[in-house]
């Protein structure tokens, strides 16, 4: 596989490192004020990989206390589209009792949160929540509740700021759309 520069393999950039500073500020805030008036801490769940400069950005927007854990779960492998058989990777220890903002980059064909939701409920936390950076609704295959939403977007490619393709791009500190010749 032809690996291409980002200078090469982007034809856009879709949200620069500023925008998306702020989005993630007033996600913080909108998310602080969600959760006034819980007693303690909440479990901040990244979706790794893809989540996981969001999330340490977000973190740091959340004006409450927040203790911090991941999951991992792949469905993708180096496709384009969702096998719908998701995978988990990396699983968390007990939840039960806990107020829990699962953390995602991206909600596409929705089986990825979908399961994933289902999973968490049934392990009984005092709640549940989800935050997507970005919601690409037009792709969705299951419906998907998403509590706090960055940004929605096109049926476009994107990468960077976590978000890969085949692994790559995902250090990009902006979100790019690939061209589709890296792709198809
Ligand atoms: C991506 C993304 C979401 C999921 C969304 O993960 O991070 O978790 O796909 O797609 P869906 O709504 O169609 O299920 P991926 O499996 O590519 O793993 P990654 O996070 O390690 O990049």
């Amino acid at each position: 596989m032809q690996i291409y520069s980002a200078a090469d393999a982007l034809q856009e950039i879709l949200f620069s490192e500023s925008e998306l500073r702020a989005r993630v500020t007033e996600l913080g805030e909108q998310i602080r004020r969600g959760y006034q008036g819980i007693d303690g801490r909440i479990l901040v769940v990244g979706m790794l990989k893809g989540s996981f400069i969001f999330l340490a950005d977000l973190v740091r927007a959340i004006d409450l206390h927040c203790e911090i854990d991941f999951m991992a779960a792949s469905s993708y492998g180096h496709s384009t589209e969702s096998s719908g058989q998701i995978r988990i990777t990396r699983d968390l220890t007990n939840i039960e009792g806990q107020h829990v903002l699962l953390v995602e980059d991206i909600v596409d064909s929705g089986f990825t949160m979908d399961y994933i939701l289902r999973l968490l409920k049934s392990r009984e936390p005092a709640s549940i929540k989800l935050v997507s950076l970005l919601d690409k609704p037009l792709r969705r295959r299951v419906p998907v509740n998403i509590d706090y939403c960055g940004f929605e977007i096109e049926d476009k490619f994107v990468v960077g700021y976590g978000l890969d393709f085949a692994g790559m791009y995902r250090n990009l500190p902006f979100i790019g759309v690939l061209k589709p010749e890296c792709y198809q």
